[in-house]
């Protein structure tokens, strides 16, 4: 996957609580960012001073103003350098001295950043559960993967490795054979259900048949909501982050409908810790760390794998369609 089409989609560089008002350095697609928070949001500039190329990450923010830690320039949040500290006062700043910035939105406890012209707005949940007031939803946990964002993804969809990855936990190996499933496109992205018993989560008892709903709502954003026999709904949602093309961050996501006193949060992120605690171990043995989305590549079933060969396919619908971009 090519980084290049992935500049005309929004991806999350941070929670907003980790963004503060003195400028820190993030990654994303390979690229440097420096990111503060002002009176009016979160501001995001390539972190690049254009004096001499000195990160503005390591600068600091007086009166709402970046000041570059190297000579001083300093540059307002819509990234016009305001002031050459060496120059006598009064002296005209040239009009090439600005900082590179980007679009940002702060949206479902997360900071997204586009580095091209955005082609798509910020995934939404499935049913907008993050807004609806009968459910209890937070950012859950955070993890850095030494893998692609799409294999990352990839492995988020597929069912098949319960038995093996999780066994006793959302598998069995009594029960390895993966139903049919149809996978179609919702709202630009992808949709699919399956149903099966589960052995042991802490919400269904054992034996249930538990219906697991899959919502690709971006190209690494994926929300799995797991429905139970008493119509208790817990979605687990992933938003991947590919900081370089090798690496990736991952926020998740838990919404609940049921137990939602925040002191039953503990209870939910230990559970999906432990999953994504096991799933980390495979991802990154695999190789090569980016995904193919040429199907020749790897080998396919046709049932089983339903779900990542239609993820390749429109992994490589974005790259074909970011040729026809700004
Ligand atoms: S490099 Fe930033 S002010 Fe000189
Ligand atoms: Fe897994």
């Amino acid at each position: 996957m090519e980084t290049s089409a992935l500049t005309h989609h929004w991806h999350p560089i941070a929670t907003g609580e980790q963004i503060g008002e003195q400028p820190r350095r993030f990654t994303l697609l390979g690229e440097d960012l420096v990111a503060f928070r002002t009176e009016r949001g979160v501001k995001v500039f390539l972190d690049l001073c254009i004096h001499r190329g000195v990160a503005l990450s390591l600068g600091f923010i007086e009166g709402g103003i970046l000041r570059c830690g190297y000579h001083g320039w300093a540059y307002d949040e819509t990234g016009v350098c305001v002031d050459i500290p060496s120059l006598p006062k009064g002296s005209p700043i040239p009009s090439k001295a600005r900082a590179i910035v980007y679009p940002v939105v702060e949206r479902y406890g997360l900071v997204w950043v586009a580095l091209g012209e955005p082609a798509s707005e910020i995934p939404a949940f499935p049913d907008d559960e993050w807004d609806d007031p009968r459910y209890r939803a937070i950012v859950s946990q955070q993890y850095t993967w030494r893998t692609s964002a799409g294999r990352a993804v990839e492995n988020f969809m597929d069912i098949s490795h319960f038995p093996y990855v999780h066994e006793g936990v959302l598998g069995s190996r009594d029960n390895t054979e993966v139903q049919k499933h149809e996978v179609s496109t919702r709202n630009g992205g992808l949709h699919y259900f399956l149903e099966a018993p589960e052995p042991a989560d802490l919400h269904s008892k054992p034996g249930d048949v538990v219906r697991w709903e899959y919502f690709l709502t971006g190209p690494f954003t994926i929300h799995l909501r797991k429905t139970v026999p008493s119509g208790d709904v817990t979605l687990i949602s992933m938003a991947a982050s590919p900081t370089t093309e090798t690496t990736t961050e991952m926020f998740l996501w838990i919404a609940r409908n049921h137990q939602l006193d925040p002191s039953a949060d503990a209870e939910f992120i230990d559970f999906t810790h432990g999953i994504m605690e096991q799933d980390r171990l495979v991802v990154e043995s695999q190789r090569p760390e980016k995904i193919p989305t040429d199907l020749r590549d790897e080998l396919h079933l046709k049932v089983p794998d339903a779900s990542g060969i239609a993820y390749r396919k429109y992994l490589a619908a974005i790259q074909g369609a970011a040729a026809y971009m700004p």
